[in-house]
């Protein structure tokens, strides 16, 4: 899957994948990422990507002319899905991400402080994506979301197929508790049924704790 990113920050994305699985997963071919900066297409002599709000207002606006240029320099493939990263947006989230990552490319469009112009939006028309109700300074961080949420649905970029299997939202609802050694730890006991070697006992324990997880902290998702 290749993953192209417009921002006016490459380093910033290309550092998440200098580390653990991310690595990994460029390293073994699963996913490729560029990034391509707007200020690079700028036809002004001071590569200027921003500008005053017309009717005023404060802050500045992403002017199109380079936005626009590089997303349209970007190499598309047969299977492409672009994504502007907006707190206007749609909110994110594991259905989503399910279906982001049947494509086989996908771009993503970062602002940086602040809005982009909307004739941005009229030209390259992208589906627009937010990953939560709070505002960042920029859309790198929610790409990386994207980025790194949709590379661990991709065959082998997790260790084993079962490390996904049990992830919160995987079944509608949140994980299990798990233990690990030592038995016990300040006194804080790991329960007994994980201990008996009973799977059917272990999974209905499981699925006990997952409902009354969810049901404590995210009733919304049980609805
Ligand atoms: N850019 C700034 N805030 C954002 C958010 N919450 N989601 C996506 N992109 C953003």
């Amino acid at each position: 899957m290749r993953f192209d990113v417009l921002t006016l920050f490459p380093e910033m994305v290309e550092a998440n994948f200098q580390y653990s699985i991310m690595k990994r997963a460029v390293e073994a071919g699963i996913i490729t990422v560029n990034t391509i900066n707007p200020r690079d297409y700028t036809e002004n002599k001071h590569k200027k990507v921003d500008d005053t709000p017309y009717g005023g207002g404060a802050g500045m606006v992403l002017m199109p002319q380079p936005y626009v240029d590089a997303y349209e320099a970007v190499e598309k493939l047969e299977n492409t899905c672009t994504i502007m990263l907006t707190p206007q947006g749609e909110v994110f989230n594991t259905k989503l991400c399910d279906e982001f990552s049947k494509y086989s490319q996908i771009i993503l469009l970062c602002g940086h402080y602040e809005g982009f112009d909307e004739r941005i939006r009229e030209i390259i028309k992208p589906r627009e994506v937010s990953i939560g109700d709070f505002v960042l300074t920029g859309g790198e961080l929610p790409a990386l979301c994207l980025i790194d949420s949709i590379s661990r649905r991709l065959e082998g970029t997790l260790g084993k197929i079962e490390s996904m299997e049990d992830d919160s939202f995987s079944d509608g609802l949140l994980e299990y508790p798990q233990y690990t050694k030592p038995r016990n730890f300040r006194g804080y006991k790991v329960p007994d049924v994980l201990l008996n070697g009973n799977h059917k006992e272990i999974n209905e324990y499981r699925m006990q704790q997952k409902i009354e997880r969810t049901k404590q902290r995210r009733p919304d998702l049980l609805s």
